[in-house]
This record gives C-alpha cells, sequence and structure tokens, in this order.
C-alpha cells in the first residue's frame, strides 16, 4: 500500500511508540493526526511532521472521555474528507500489586487502553465503510499474553483488546476493512518510568521502531497479528510455554515478583480495618 496521501490517526502520539510512528507515517507522505494529552510534546512532533507531510495536525485531549474520543475521528473525515488508517496506541500503564488497586484505577485503566479504542473504532467504521476500505491498528502487549505478576488490571486491558481485535477481523471481512493487532514485548520508552510499583524486569529493552515496522506490516501485508521484536528467544518460548504448559509457565512468571508475607499481612490488616482494595494504610475505614 502506499502510504503517501494517507490520513491516518495515531493515539497516544505524544512520546515512545506512537511518536515515532507518527514521524514514520509523516516521512512516508500520509497526514497524520497525533492525539494526547501533553500538547507541548504533539506540538514537537508536528514540527518534525508538517516537514513531509504539511496538512498534519494534533489533538489534544483525553481519550479515557468517550465523546472525545468519538469527536476526535469525526472532526477529521470533515476536516481531511476521510480517515484511511486508525493505529489504536494510547495506554497507560499499572504494574501494581492487585491487593493496592482500587476499582477506580481499574476502571480508568480500562477506559484508557480499552474502551478509547472501541470508541474510535466504532466512530472510523462507519466512515470506512463509506470509503470501502481502511485499517485498523490496534496496538497491544505481550503482557495480554502471558500475564506478569502486578498487571491484571493492565494485562486485562490488553487481552479485552487482542479479543475485540480477533472479533473484529471475522466481523469485517468484506466491507475492504482490515484490523490487525500488534504485539509489542519490552520496548524502550517512558511507559517504563511511569509504573506505580518497580517492575522486577531488567531484561533487554527494544527500540521503538520494531513496533513501527510491525504496524506498517499488518497495514501493507493485511496480516492478522505481529509479535515486536519477531523471533525473539524469550517471547517465542513464553508463547508456545502459554499454549503447551501454561502451569509451568504460570509459576515460572509468579517467581518473578513473589508475594513479600510482610505486603500480604499489611493488605490482611487494611482489609480487617475495613479498608477498599487500593486504600492506603492511613485512610479511615470505608462507610
Ligand atoms: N514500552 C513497552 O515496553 C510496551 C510493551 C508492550 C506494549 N506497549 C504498548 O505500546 C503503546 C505505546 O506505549 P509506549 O511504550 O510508547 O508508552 P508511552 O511513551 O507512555 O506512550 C503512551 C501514550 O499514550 C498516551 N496516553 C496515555 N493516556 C492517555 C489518555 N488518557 N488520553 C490520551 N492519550 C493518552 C500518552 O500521552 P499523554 O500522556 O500525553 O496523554 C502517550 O502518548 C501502549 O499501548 C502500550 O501499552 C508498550
Amino acid at each position: 500500500m502506499d502510504l503517501h496521501g494517507k490520513i491516518v490517526l495515531v493515539t497516544g502520539a505524544s512520546s515512545g511508540i506512537g511518536y515515532v510512528t507518527a514521524r514514520a507515517f509523516a516521512r512516508r507522505g500520509s497526514t497524520v493526526i497525533g492525539v494526547a494529552r501533553r500538547e507541548a510534546n504533539l506540538q514537537a512532533l508536528m514540527e518534525e511532521c508538517r516537514r513531509d507531510a504539511p496538512a498534519s495536525e494534533y489533538r489534544a485531549g483525553d481519550l479515557s472521555v468517550r465523546s472525545f474520543a468519538e469527536g476526535v475521528v469525526n472532526e477529521i473525515v470533515e476536516r481531511h474528507g476521510r480517515i484511511d488508517i486508525l493505529v489504536n496506541n494510547a495506554a497507560i500503564s499499572k504494574h501494581k500489586h492487585i491487593l493496592h488497586t482500587s476499582a477506580e484505577e481499574a476502571e480508568f485503566v480500562m477506559r484508557v487502553n480499552f474502551l478509547s479504542c472501541v470508541w474510535t473504532t466504532f466512530a472510523a467504521i462507519p466512515h470506512m465503510q463509506k470509503q470501502g476500505r481502511g485499517s485498523i491498528v490496534n496496538v497491544s502487549s505481550f503482557a495480554g499474553r502471558v500475564v506478569p505478576p502486578r498487571e491484571a488490571i493492565y494485562a486485562a486491558s490488553k487481552a479485552a483488546m487482542n479479543a475485540f481485535t480477533e472479533g473484529l477481523w471475522s466481523d469485517l471481512k468484506g466491507t475492504g476493512i482490515h484490523a490487525g493487532l500488534v504485539i509489542p514485548g519490552p520496548i524502550d520508552t517512558e511507559i517504563w518510568l511511569k509504573e506505580d510499583e518497580p517492575p522486577a524486569f531488567d531484561g533487554k529493552k527494544f527500540p521503538p521502531e520494531v513496533v513501527t515496522d510491525a504496524i506498517f506490516e499488518v497495514i501493507q501485508k493485511k496480516k492478522y497479528e505481529i509479535t515486536a521484536p519477531k523471533r525473539n528467544i524469550a517471547l517465542v518460548t513464553a508463547r508456545f510455554l502459554r499454549y503447551v504448559l501454561p502451569a509451568v509457565l504460570r509459576a515460572g512468571v509468579a517467581r518473578m515478583e513473589p508475594n513479600p508475607p510482610e505486603l500480604l499481612e499489611r493488605a490482611r490488616q487494611r482489609a480487617v480495618r475495613g479498608l477498599k482494595l487500593g486504600h492506603s494504610d492511613e485512610e479511615a475505614p470505608a462507610e
């Protein structure tokens, strides 16, 4: 597919994978609309994109708000006449023990990581149906396949995205709209600095460009799914064990970050005091 002149929406474009991907689309001559909350970062991105794709622009806002997520898609079509490619990449990390996580945090993760993707996709599909073609690429995570300790909610948001994409892939057959999934392994971006609790993982992290390349490949070859990096021994082994020896994998993964007895005891004491999950030791008991 010649990407020149395509109208491309990239969510989560203010840093990391989204920033690099938006810039790469612009370098191929696509008009990029970058979406995220941090306006200064989006302005810097646009300075780069407009050198190659002068009509590129950004929308700053919170994708956890449905009206914003839907509105961005509709506004793009009003301004540019179409939407060819939607890359759902925005997400927040949540490396946090489940006994420390509140229901409110869990809901917010699902809104940003999963529901925003549903909302932009639902808004984009009718436009793509009218066009008779379009591409939707969802950036998931290996955590959605092999769930690390302390990532129940983050992994659930990505597993939901995986199932959603698989369903889209079938249901959109014959419409000209292709839906695909990119599953990054550990990638060297600022997301690692935003964790609530320090992650145990200290292995190799790959450059965001490996994910951008996978996004292009999914679109251009109409693939369903690519793990990035490809053919990485640790990821291939984990995926193999996931299907063949899931109990062995679960036991191995749990050992990466075991539960210290004092963590469990403090959490138990909070429960005895009537505190809800995610509420700190200092807080008053729930009503
Ligand atoms: N890095 C990794 O190791 C890794 C591994 C697996 C999967 N992934 C996935 O790759 C994608 C990109 O992550 P990254 O590593 O590039 O991290 P990142 O640099 O932290 O990028 C996350 C992006 O999402 C945006 N975002 C977060 N909350 C938002 C909200 N409420 N509304 C609008 N935008 C929001 C952020 O922008 P603002 O803060 O400006 O809003 C930022 O642009 C994510 O889906 C992530 O789950 C990453």
